[in-house]
């Protein structure tokens, strides 16, 4: 985005032009924060709504720099019956201050050019309504228009910078890790199959098996055998049932891996770190789009998300979690039992149970667990050293381990699985200068839906993928 001062530089360079070149282009956003009048001005943008009366005519114009919308005062003989809720126009005139209250400044058109008309009547979106998500949805190539997606991708676009600064500023690495792969990281077989269409399915492009990536893990293990800090933040692929409110079968995941680590704490404090540092850069600079969300959208997720910006995130065990479970008055579909996965309907009884709050739950059973978790060598109740990190709303945010990073162990579990051939290079790893280490992921996704109080999370991504037969 051309940042104000870009916008004004440019105003100098034009000064000297003839008068129908000289209007400088200003994105709305930077019209609006103004601090001084200016002539010979042009905005281009998407009419948010027109208003004609006798002595004046007002539009409103977005284009997309911003939540609020620039005013547009113009003389009645520039109407025209192009210039409708949705067109495509481009002003000029001259910017100044605003009598309103509520705005800074605004135009004063002294030409409209209509780029682009729109049918009104066909248009799904209609002039000063407050669509909801789930009628929006259904319009994915036309949804952007709509301020709520609008806020909301503003806020993913500085989510993602935020999440690059975090890491580089913290001395990590960023890695382009595959998105074709031959592993299945997660070993839980929800993986999309590469074929082509051109070879029998027997028959493969890359001579074995070749699939969308489910998490970019063990190629940073690779990377942190010379890196100590990398991380990697890309699309991630489940062949899991997206008609949930929390799974997607094409999400981005946020994945750092960190060598000479040996406790799970040092994980865990870097996945609360990501999250404090990422939400206040987000709340400090989209105020306006996060605004929308927690005024009309999740009421009190505001002030629930401000405590937990000032709190510790709570810690218990996988045992206290199933014990907390056990004495729990509520009956839960799925009977809580040591050994057996923690069901969405855990996860959020232990987060209401700790007071609403982000809650890490560690040490969970080894069998239960993918084969790269570091054995914790426990007995009876024998467990990996894993932690996911469940939050109010969501469940699991986060998932990570201290790696297994000793060999005879390793080596064994793989044999197990009947796994120690394909993973001869992970094994390889252990062998030549293998130090502790571990790491996590974090859906990217996920965290949206939680600081903005989504409930689906078709509606934090930027188009709702493979669902409403739209393949855009
Ligand atoms: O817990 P997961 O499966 O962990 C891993 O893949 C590890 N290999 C990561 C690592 O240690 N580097 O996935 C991590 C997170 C989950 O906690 C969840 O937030 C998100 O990815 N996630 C999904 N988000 C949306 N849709 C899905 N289908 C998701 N599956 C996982
Ligand atoms: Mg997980």
């Amino acid at each position: 985005m051309l940042g104000a001062r870009g916008g004004w530089q440019a105003f100098r360079r034009c000064a000297s032009l003839p008068r129908a070149q000289r209007a400088v282009r200003l994105r709305v956003r930077e019209a609006l924060e103004a601090r001084e009048p200016a002539s010979e001005v042009k905005v281009q943008g998407w009419v948010r709504s027109v208003r004609s009366q006798k002595e004046v005519l007002f539009l409103h114009i977005n284009d997309g720099s911003s939540l609020e919308n620039l005013q547009v005062v113009a003389d009645p003989s520039l109407e025209n019956r192009d210039l409708t809720f949705g067109s495509a126009v481009e002003v000029q005139g001259k910017l100044v201050k605003s009598p309103h209250r509520m705005q800074n400044m605004e135009l004063k058109a002294e030409t409209i050019r209509v780029v682009g008309p729109c049918d009104t009547w066909s248009f799904p979106l209609k002039m000063k309504e407050r669509h909801p998500l789930e009628y929006v949805r259904q319009f994915p190539h036309l949804r952007c228009r709509n301020n709520t997606l609008g806020s909301l991708l503003r806020i993913r676009s500085e989510a993602t910078a935020a999440i690059h600064s975090f890491f580089q500023d913290n001395g990590y690495v960023h890695i382009h890790t595959p998105i074709i792969t031959s592993n299945d990281c997660e070993g839980a077989g929800e993986l999309f199959q590469i074929e082509v269409s051109w070879k029998l399915p027997e028959t493969h492009f890359f001579n074995v098996p070749a699939f969308l990536t489910v998490s970019g893990q063990l190629h940073l293990e690779v990377m942190a055998g010379a890196f100590t800090h990398v991380f990697t933040f890309g699309p991630t692929f489940r062949a899991e049932n997206s008609q949930s409110r929390r799974h997607l079968a094409e999400f981005y995941m946020v994945e750092a891996e960190l060598s000479f680590t040996e406790s799970l704490q040092d994980i865990m404090q870097v996945m609360e770190d990501l999250f404090k540092t990422v939400t206040s850069t987000v709340l400090s600079k989209c105020p306006r789009d996060v605004e929308l969300f927690h005024k009309y959208i999740a009421p009190t997720q505001k002030d629930r998300l401000e405590q937990v910006l000032k709190n510790k995130f709570v810690t218990i065990s996988y045992n206290e979690a199933v014990e907390i479970l056990k004495q729990a008055s509520q009956t839960f579909a799925f009977k809580p039992e040591w050994g057996s996965d923690l069901q969405t309907e855990h996860e959020k009884y232990l987060v209401k149970h700790c007071g609403e709050v982000p809650v890490f739950v560690i040490n969970y059973p080894y069998d239960l667990k993918p084969f790269y978790m570091r054995d914790n060598e426990d007995g009876p109740q024998h467990t990996v050293a894993a932690v996911d990190l469940l939050v109010p709303g969501i469940g699991e945010l986060c998932g990570g381990s201290l790696r297994e990073e000793r060999l005879p162990f390793l080596e064994s579990r793989l044999q197990r699985l009947g796994l120690a051939d394909a993973y001869q290079w992970y094994l390889d790893l252990r062998k030549f200068g293998s130090v502790p280490h571990g790491g996590f992921g974090m859906g990217f996704e996920r965290y949206l839906q939680y600081i903005l109080g989504v409930d689906n999370i078709k509606d934090v991504i930027p188009f709702p993928r493979f669902s409403h037969s739209c393949l855009l």
